[in-house]
């Protein structure tokens, strides 16, 4: 599937440097991925955020009204999250079967995550079980392919097309795609595309 060891690896290791690095506002991928996606959440009031980090994406979506629960395969990031209190936070793998019933949720949100892994077929049918119908599926992938290459770090991206997407989320209808400004990291610009999916609420 791509990454998986280092993805863990790099987060542990890195979390100081990804928190600084928000706090500097070179990481911009969470503010920009909901605002984008806010127009079509409006309804959403039980939301799942896969690959939560320190808690970015979550704290803006609690702020508007939503209960939100954070699943994230780091420890250390999860203590940052806890900090920000934005959530109920699961240790857990977005590459194994999710921790949660059928049709649990009504939003189901991940930003700057599926971009680590190169098959995410199994994830994104796992997020489609896990999202109610009618329900919302948003995220982002990188926008190109690429490694990321600083003193700071080193980490592959990967990109993903819409029918690459939707062949896996076979029972929701793409709404939206977009390119957002992710990150500002030593003089480049990294943008990340943001895809938004609703499922079919059982009419269709
Ligand atoms: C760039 S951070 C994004 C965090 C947050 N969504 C945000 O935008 O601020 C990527 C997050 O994905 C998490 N992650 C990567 N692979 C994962 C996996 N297999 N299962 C769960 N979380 C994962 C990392 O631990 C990290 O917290």
């Amino acid at each position: 599937m791509g990454n998986h060891s280092n993805v863990s690896e790099y987060y542990d290791l890195e979390g100081e440097i990804y928190e600084a690095d928000a706090a500097n506002a070179e990481y911009q991928a969470p503010q920009n991925f909901v605002t984008e996606i806010k127009p079509f959440i409006k309804n959403a009031n039980m939301v799942l955020d896969i690959g939560i980090g320190t808690g970015l994406s979550s704290l803006v979506l609690v702020s508007e009204g939503k209960q939100v629960c954070g699943l994230d395969l780091s420890k250390k990031l999860l203590i940052y999250a806890k900090r920000r209190k934005p959530a109920n936070l699961i240790l857990g793998d977005l590459t194994k079967p999710l921790p949660f019933r059928n049709s649990s949720f009504d939003l189901v949100a991940s930003c700057a995550t599926l971009n680590y892994y190169n098959d995410i077929g199994k994830p994104l049918q796992e997020m489609q079980r896990i999202t109610k119908a009618g329900g919302i599926i948003a995220f982002t992938t990188s926008k190109t392919g690429l490694r990321l290459q600083t003193p700071k770090r080193s980490i592959r991206f990967f990109s993903h097309n819409s029918s690459y997407l939707e062949e896996h989320l076979d029972e929701a209808d793409l709404i939206l795609y977009t390119d957002i400004l992710a990150h500002l990291l030593e003089g480049k610009q990294i943008y990340y595309s943001v895809y938004v999916f609703k499922k079919w609420n059982g009419k269709n």
